[in-house]
């Protein structure tokens, strides 16, 4: 069904995300984790990903998870934290685990997980920019599945999501992409979000074998 100008009319529910949906946003997220591809293509075992890069969302900060419904299906996330001084010690907790599993032979273990261990390291040892998280603390990741995009739907996760930050009083929020992502970056900006940093960006330059240059994006709330 479609709007006059030839939108497609808004349709599926925006909700709050529930442990029961923790199943499908991690296999959505290990889909399009690649600039919307599959994370196959740089990491051998999926399960490396969702453990380190989804895990934490779900388990630790599910009430600032969101979720787009469409005739019982999840169809995209939306996740996100409003603290990210308080989220990243649970996230390096997440990531040690994971190394431990690593070494005790519990993932595949390939070229490409190799590399981007590699270039994850390269990301951690770096002084890249990182977002003032006095003025940016909240953060977001987004991600829909191939066959629900360009239909609003993102765009009312975001909205979801930046009401629920503003509500609990919120200064600010970021998130990190690339110009590669124009969709995302279109929808970022038309949302009031501006970049505030750009740096090559050793994780996403080492897994692609060319130079990548990272965007930090902001949006003040108050
Ligand atoms: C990026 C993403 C979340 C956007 O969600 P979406 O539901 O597809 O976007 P919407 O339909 O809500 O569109 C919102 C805005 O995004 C931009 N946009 C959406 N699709 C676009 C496309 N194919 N090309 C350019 N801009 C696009 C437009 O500015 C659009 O606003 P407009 O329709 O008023 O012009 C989604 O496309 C996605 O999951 N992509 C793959 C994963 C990804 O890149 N995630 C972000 C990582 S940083």
């Amino acid at each position: 069904m479609h709007q006059a100008g030839g939108r497609p009319a808004p349709h599926g529910t925006i909700r709050g995300f529930e442990p029961r949906d923790a199943a499908a946003v991690h296999r959505i997220g290990a889909d399009t984790a690649h600039f919307g591809d599959p994370v196959e293509a740089i990491i051998d075992d999926r399960q490396v990903f969702i453990d380190v890069f989804m895990r934490p969302y779900t388990t630790h900060c599910p009430a600032t998870c969101w979720v787009a419904e469409v005739e019982g299906q999840v169809a995209g996330y939306l996740t996100g934290c409003l603290d990210t001084a308080a989220f990243d010690p649970l996230f390096r907790r997440g990531l040690l685990r994971a190394a431990g599993r690593l070494l005790a032979g519990r993932y595949r273990v390939g070229r490409r997980t190799l590399r981007a261990g590699f270039g994850y390291l390269r990301e951690l040892a770096s002084r890249h920019p990182r977002a003032d998280l006095a003025a940016y603390p909240a953060h977001l990741h987004i991600n829909l599945s191939a066959l629900f995009r360009g239909q609003g739907i993102g765009r009312r996760l975001m909205l979801a999501y930046l009401d629920q930050c503003r509500a609990a009083g919120v200064p600010g929020v970021h998130l990190s992409t690339s110009e590669r992502n124009a969709a995302a970056v279109r929808l970022y900006r038309s949302l009031g979000f501006d970049v505030l940093h750009r740096y090559p960006a050793p994780y996403l330059s080492t897994v692609n074998r060319q130079a990548v240059e990272a965007l930090i994006m902001g949006l003040r709330l108050a």
